[in-house]
């Protein structure tokens, strides 16, 4: 008798971890992730999914794959080192559910760098997201770990901080020197987080002719413009409510337009798209901001 309980406990517990629901078996049974099944695959990273974990999986849908402009999908599906990292970039260590995530908490992932977790709450919602995707279904739990689905692919993946990325992005050239010459560059490699409004090199030629020279023969007046553009905090795009104002480093607020169907916009500026950074995110925009008291004097009377 007792050996034929033992055999039974055993072939119980053997059924038992066959039948195991990995986050794999989740991804596969929710039905809007084949994409990244197919991708996880192909990078042959489904037998570690499979195993002890723990794991927690952002998981972007097949709608957010599609997203993506079509030249990168294809590189990523040519480069399996690329794709690989920007997987693991989507799996943190442990077990988090969504009860356990906080604002600003900084989850450390398979490849390295850290997803930054936002919550923001409007008046009528509160909004949770991972580098500035939104976690549309949490807490999809598994035997090894949770998913969470999201609605964005998590990409580029965070690998510097801002005041990097201005000193280096080729479309921020103007606003690197600028930040360079107002000594602000170490600031904003500083832990943070910030959220910068950075003003592309088109939006600096908007200026009025003598305006940016100006500007760059007085570190005081660039300093009060630059520092406009800062807000402390991590403001991706899902944070930003219709209407709010935030407090920016020169000390005056800035205001935000974001509703359906347009796309944001800060005071006078059209935000054109968000890149997360390790202390924080870059908006970027296509006009430059100038705090109230210097904008008739400094755009007005030069036009
Ligand atoms: C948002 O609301 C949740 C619960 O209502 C709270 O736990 C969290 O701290 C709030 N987050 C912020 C940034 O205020
Ligand atoms: C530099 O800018 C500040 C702030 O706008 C202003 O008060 C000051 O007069 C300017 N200095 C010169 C030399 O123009
Ligand atoms: C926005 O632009 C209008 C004119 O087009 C100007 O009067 C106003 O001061 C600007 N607002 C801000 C906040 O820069």
């Amino acid at each position: 008798m007792k050996i034929v309980t033992v055999m039974a406990v055993l072939c119980l517990a053997i059924a038992a971890s066959t039948e195991s629901n990995t986050v794999m078996d989740v991804l596969k049974t929710l039905g809007t992730e084949s994409k990244l099944v197919e991708l996880i695959k192909k990078a042959k990273l489904d037998s570690r999914l499979e195993g002890k974990g723990l794991f927690t999986v952002f998981a972007p849908t097949d709608d957010a794959f599609a997203s993506l402009p079509e030249d990168l999908l294809a590189k990523l599906e040519a480069d399996n080192l690329l794709l690989t990292q920007l997987l693991e970039f989507h799996v943190a260590s442990g077990k988090v559910m969504s009860s356990g995530l906080k604002n600003n908490q900084l989850l450390p992932t398979l490849m390295g760098p850290n997803i930054r977790i936002n919550m923001y709450n409007t008046s009528k919602s509160s909004v949770i997201t991972a580098d500035g995707a939104v976690v549309r279904k949490p807490d999809n739990d598994a035997s090894n770990g949770v998913v969470h689905v999201i609605d964005q692919v998590m990409w580029p993946v965070p690998t510097g901080t801002i005041g990097k990325e201005i000193a280096s992005n080729i479309h921020l050239t103007t606003l690197g020197s600028a930040v360079s010459k107002a000594g602000l560059a170490a600031a904003l490699s500083a832990d943070g987080p910030f959220t910068v409004f950075a003003p592309t090199n088109e939006a600096f030629s908007k200026l009025p002719s003598g305006v940016l020279d100006g500007l760059l023969k007085n570190v005081t007046a660039l300093t009060d413009v630059l520092t406009y553009h800062v807000v402390p905090g991590a403001y991706y795009l899902p944070g930003l409510g219709n209407g709010d104002t935030l407090k920016t480093l020169e000390g005056k607020e800035v205001t935000i337009k974001n509703s359906l169907g347009a796309p944001a916009m800060v005071n006078n500026a059209t935000i054109i798209a968000q890149i997360a950074e390790s202390n924080g995110v870059i908006l970027l925009i296509d006009t430059v901001l100038i705090p109230p008291p210097m904008h008739f004097e400094l755009v007005y009377t030069k036009k």
